[in-house]
């Protein structure tokens, strides 16, 4: 076996607040190994990789860089050293362009060359390109991630550390990503944590699992265990297997989007023209590459965005406004879900919040606190939210805190319609079936849902119907049943 070239030894960390995120906790990185970091959300897996970057300090234990102990007391160290950390949500600085970014990774890791082709080189090998002028604060969370990554493939490092880098790609995406990897394999160590046991299959040597902020399993053979046995080590829970539906008559329309354009903050035109409808009681997948006027469309039927022309219709209001959407029972999930949660304020606070406002204007209630704290303490036993409700939500990991938001707009009373922008990001196997449940369980009642996701076989396991989505268009509609390489297909035509 190759050397070992990062390794942590005995870390533990409480963060303040008092949760143990890690508990002596033992890892190994190899020179050229890719090495698969799995465990339920909040397991402590962004934990570990941001001490091994130097952006949190454990309490006790050491880390080790090519056998010397190192001290890694901001990102810098370890990008010195060659080690690269792409987060779930890259921060970026503010005032600098995409290439002013790319040209301070480059220097703080030394790389001779020319940084913004090297990183541009490794964009188009992934199939993206990259706006090198625009303000880096103003690119959205996918646009962010692609960035991250071909940094982290264009400027030579020596260690990356991925924390989830598919949570937002497409199947062709993650197909160039992994190729690129298995490129790139024996002359980088990466550390690739993830939820998707495919992408371990695919591409990793060795497998650790974190459990509750301890290692529960080091497995040196992956291709020994099966896939049932890794996900039971994750989660001792089921995996995605079929979903129920009571399916049945479809209700009266609910959403009708008609002619619908709408253009992109830039000018660019991102919606063309669409032109569909949801039931009651029916779930309407959009499948398609993430980034490609998604957004757009969902913002625009939610009111938060103005079209071109075209017009949305909920429940038969108009909706011309973020208001008027929500008062005609409408409810809207972001992908940037820190968009739609108060990262300063605690789980119990944005659960009611929003409620207790509306309660406020609508029937003159206020809301008792001893209701509200069961209200919260029902999303966080329901969802199963590492946490409880008086954690702040800035400190959650970042699939428990999609599940606040989840949970918060699931349960609306009086819902009739929820928007959702890729629900399942960053949720673990048996957090995303319990959604995709839920979703199925909210339409059994008759509500009508409408999401957005890259995924296919996610869309497939609840949806009636699948919208493929290519060029802002929707190019074709799939009835449920359909195989899933068809509808691949039509996304990628
Ligand atoms: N800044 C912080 N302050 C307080 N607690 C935190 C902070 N960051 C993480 N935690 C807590 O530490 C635990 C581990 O979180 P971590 O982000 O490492 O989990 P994870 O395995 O990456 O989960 P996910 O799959 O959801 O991303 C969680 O209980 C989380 O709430
Ligand atoms: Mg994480």
């Amino acid at each position: 076996m190759n050397r070992v070239i990062l390794a942590a030894r005995g870390i533990s960390k409480t963060y303040p607040g008092g949760i143990r995120a890690l508990d002596g906790v033992d890892f190994e990185l190899r020179e050229g190994e890719v090495h698969a970091l799995l465990g339920e959300n909040g397991a402590g897996k962004s934990t570990l990789a941001k001490i091994l970057y130097g952006l949190v300090y454990p309490d006790r234990g050491v880390v080790e860089y090519r056998g010397r102990r190192v001290e890694l007391l901001s990102p810098r160290d370890a990008l010195s050293l060659g080690i690269l950390y792409v987060p779930q949500y890259p921060l970026l600085p503010r005032g600098l362009t995409v290439a002013e970014v790319v040209e301070l990774y480059a220097e703080a890791r030394g790389f001779r060359g020319e940084p913004v082709s090297a990183v541009k080189g490794a964009a188009e090998n992934l199939g993206w390109s990259i706006d090198f002028d625009a303000d880096a604060d103003s690119l959205g969370l996918v646009e962010r991630q692609r960035l991250f990554l071909s940094l982290a493939l264009g400027l030579g490092f020596e260690v990356l550390i991925l924390d989830e880098p598919t949570s937002f790609l497409s199947g062709v995406e993650v197909e160039r990503l992994l190729k690129r990897i298995e490129d790139v394999k024996g002359r980088v160590s990466i550390v690739y944590i993830t939820h998707r046991i495919g992408e371990v299959r695919r591409i990793a040597d060795r497998v650790t699992v974190l459990r509750e902020g301890r290692v529960v399993a080091r497995i040196d053979d992956p291709s020994s265990v099966s896939d049932e046995e890794l996900v039971s080590l994750v989660a001792r829970k089921r995996g995605l297997s079929a979903i129920g539906r009571r399916g049945g008559r479809r209700g009266r329309v609910v959403l009708r989007v008609e002619g619908l354009r709408v253009r992109r903050d830039d000018g660019r035109l991102a919606v063309d023209n669409v032109s569909f409808e949801v039931r009651e009681g029916e779930v309407v997948a959009i499948v398609g590459i993430e980034g490609m006027g998604q957004r757009e469309l969902l913002e625009a039927i939610a009111g938060l965005r103005r079209p071109e022309s075209g017009r949305v219709v909920l429940d038969g209001v108009v909706v011309d406004d973020v208001r008027v959407f929500r008062l005609a029972g409408g409810r809207f999930v972001p992908g940037e879900r820190l968009e739609a949660l108060a990262a300063d304020m605690t789980v119990l606070e944005n659960i009611v919040s929003p409620l207790h406002a509306a309660r406020i204007v609508f029937d003159k209630l206020v809301l008792r606190v001893s209701r509200a704290l069961s209200l919260a303490s029902r999303v966080v036993d329901e969802y199963g939210i590492v946490g409880g409700p008086r954690s702040r939500v800035g400190e959650l990991s970042g699939g428990n805190q999609q599940k606040v938001l989840l949970g918060r707009e699931m349960g609306v009373e009086g819902l009739k319609l929820l928007v959702m922008h890729n629900p399942t990001a960053g949720l673990d196997v048996a957090s995303s079936r319990l959604v995709l449940e839920k979703i199925a369980g909210l339409a059994d009642r008759g509500v009508a849902v409408l999401f957005s996701t890259p995924f296919i076989e996610e869309a497939a396991l609840v949806a009636d119907r699948i919208l493929a989505w290519r060029g802002g268009r929707v190019a074709a509609v799939f009835e449920r049943g359909t195989p899933v390489e068809e509808i691949a297909k039509a996304i990628l035509a």
